[in-house]
């Protein structure tokens, strides 16, 4: 990596850092409370050492005569002091536990807020799974690490702050010790901070992508299963999930060398205090008031010294392994705020107009589109529809025909030339109101998980029952939902996967009936659904088309002969346009297309 590099990681980083505190700041008197309450629960659990030396010093060991009294009156002190530490650590640890989940559900909201003003484009190029799991796992490692971590290295500090001034008191000269450990131990712990981030962020990356490629393999489980690629798929599983376990595998083992190197050197400490310890109390038994002041040490003192050199070194062992969460934190915390920082869709213009009272002229004029830079596939197109006109588009597979219903609701934005409605530019005017005035009807239908009369009523805010009920009778769903065990009631599991496909699209015909909508798409709406059916519907189209601007997409072509124009779209050119019989005389594409479905 190179210098700059490292250092806009670092940036990034602190940037991190900064926003995660921000959500932290929003329960600034939540998080006084806690923090008064862990400074004061380890406050007293750093008095207990100096209460037991305390206790020591009353039995005189040259003599053998004990205090009883004192030392039964600090055993209970220090009980007291411990037991009041403990509770106000448990009702710290509770406090964090909810201050954690307040934020992990206001990062959750602004998450999955920001993911419906994200541009269509956004899901067509990312994977679902991926971005699910911004919003469980990564989202639930942040709040792990807030409402542990954090906590744990505030108290850490104390403990390491509190425990350093009470061994001054005692011996500066045994504290020489930690001269040398203390050093070593952090410039190992931050070598291998450094060290171990890349694995983290690599560790998260790859769980992202195994999310991924699991959410695609169980959704195309019946192709899985028709082309027997069973194997391929599980092959393919055991690589990503072989991946993911390296990379956790590496993440984990840099992150767990650091407790058990670190716990190494303080031992050491501890070991070498002992000793020093006993040589300066022998010194002092020995020399007396001759021995200097400094070097003088009582047994208790060096009791006393080695609890809260346990203490001190303690902290910084953990501190190693809490580390290893906030690397992985972190790098969690910057996969969902890169999310959050793609780009929404742009704003509306200022001087965007609401569409209103629409009448459903339609004018494209020299329009070039394409998905990306330099793939140009909707080129010079032109179209003026008269209000209430219906558009037939066709052509083969890939001529662009969806391209331009993406086009006309703005889910894509044009390179050049202009649509407008009702002599509206659509860039000026307000994307919901422009997107409000069309009804969609797609080839892939979305039900949601509710009833059926829900996801009929979805169509029209304010529906009554008898005209759901109307729209099911019209796009000829209406029997088939009586027939169901709870009728309109009945519950549709994800995505309406309890019913046929043909079925789910005239569900959503029946919502789109209800719309009241001045403009009607239909790409490929009644693709499932049997001729017979088609035609019975057709009737109830015609009379939801009557008086709409309409476009409709259609591979039948039976469908689509009353059209007012026909466009003919090949490779994103017009090619012919004109009524079905002024098509069929001009002996062209269509005419071949059209005469093709009767060979
Ligand atoms: N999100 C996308 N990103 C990049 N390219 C795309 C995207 N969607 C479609 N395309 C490409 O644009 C071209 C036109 O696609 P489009 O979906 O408009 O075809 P279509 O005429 O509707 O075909 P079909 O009859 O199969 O529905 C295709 O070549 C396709 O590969
Ligand atoms: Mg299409």
């Amino acid at each position: 990596m190179t210098d700059n590099n490292i250092k806009a990681r670092r940036k990034s980083r602190r940037g991190v850092l900064l926003r995660v505190c921000k959500y932290l700041f929003a329960h600034k008197w939540l998080l006084a409370l806690a923090f008064f309450l862990m400074v004061t629960s380890n406050v007293l659990a750093l008095v207990g050492p100096y209460l037991s030396g305390k206790a020591l010093d009353a039995i005189e060991l040259g003599t053998g005569s004990v205090d009883i009294d004192t030392v039964i009156k600090y055993c209970i002190l220090m009980a007291v002091v411990y037991i009041v530490s403990g509770v106000l650590s448990y009702l710290l640890a509770v406090l964090m536990v909810h201050i954690s989940q307040k934020i992990t559900y206001s990062m959750r909201k602004e998450l999955f807020d920001h993911l419906t003003e994200l541009p269509v484009g956004y899901f067509d190029t990312h994977q679902t799974g991926d971005t699910v799991s911004h919003i469980s796992y990564d989202i639930d490692t942040v709040n792990a690490s807030l409402s542990n971590d954090l906590l744990q290295i505030c108290a850490s500090i104390i403990t390491v702050v509190g425990s350093f001034v009470m061994m001054v008191k005692i011996s500066p000269v045994l504290l020489s010790v930690f001269l040398f450990t203390v050093p070593v131990s952090i410039i190992f712990t931050r070598y291998k901070t450094i060290h171990i981030r890349p694995y983290f962020r690599r560790r998260s990356a790859k769980l992202g992508e195994l999310n991924g490629y699991a959410e695609e393999m169980l959704s195309g489980q019946k192709a899985i299963r028709a082309y027997g690629r069973e194997d391929v798929i599980t092959g393919r599983f055991d690589g990503k999930n072989g991946e993911a376990c390296d990379a956790y595998y590496d993440a984990d083992y840099h992150g767990a060398v650091i407790g058990p190197a670190v716990n190494f050197i303080n031992n050491l400490s501890i070991s070498f205090i002992t000793m020093l310890g006993g040589i300066l109390y022998m010194l002092t038994l020995i020399m007396g008031a001759s021995l200097h002041p400094m070097l003088r040490v009582a047994l208790s003192d060096v009791g006393t010294f080695v609890q809260y050199s346990r203490k001190f070194a303690g902290p910084i062992n953990e501190f190693a392994n809490i580390l290893s969460e906030i690397q992985s934190a972190t790098s969690a915390a910057e996969r969902v705020f890169n999310l959050m920082d793609e780009a929404p869709e742009p704003l509306d213009a200022e001087d965007a107009v609401v569409l209103s009272d629409v009448q459903g002229k339609v004018d494209i004029d020299h329009v070039y589109f394409g998905y990306v830079p330099g793939k140009t596939i909707i080129k010079d197109f032109n179209l003026n529809c008269k209000p209430g006109s219906t558009i037939a588009i066709v052509g083969p597979t890939g001529a662009g025909k969806t391209t331009v219903i993406n086009l006309l609701m703005r889910f894509y934005d044009i390179d050049r030339g202009a649509i407008y409605v009702d002599g509206n530019e659509i860039r000026q005017v307000t994307r919901d109101s422009l997107r409000l005035s069309y009804t969609m009807v797609l080839q892939e239908t979305w039900l949601f998980c509710g009833t059926v009369y829900e996801n009929i009523a979805y169509g029209r805010i304010g529906a009554t029952r008898e005209e759901v009920i109307a729209a099911a009778k019209a796009a000829r769903i209406h029997s088939y939902i009586e027939t169901l065990p709870d009728g309109y009631n009945t519950v549709l599991s994800d995505d309406g996967v309890n019913i046929s496909k043909g079925q789910k699209q005239l569900l959503t015909i029946a919502r789109a009936m209800l719309s009241d909508s001045p403009m009607l798409i239909l790409d490929e709406a009644t693709s499932n659904v049997d001729s017979r059916t088609e035609i019975l519907i057709g009737e109830a189209m015609n009379e939801l088309m009557k008086g709409r601007t309409c476009f409709v997409i259609a591979h039948r072509l039976s469908t689509i002969q009353n059209a007012d124009r026909i466009l003919v779209i090949r490779n994103g050119n017009i090619e012919e346009q004109g009524t079905h019989d002024e098509l069929m005389k001009a002996k062209g594409f269509y005419a071949s297309l059209y005469n093709a479905q009767f060979e």
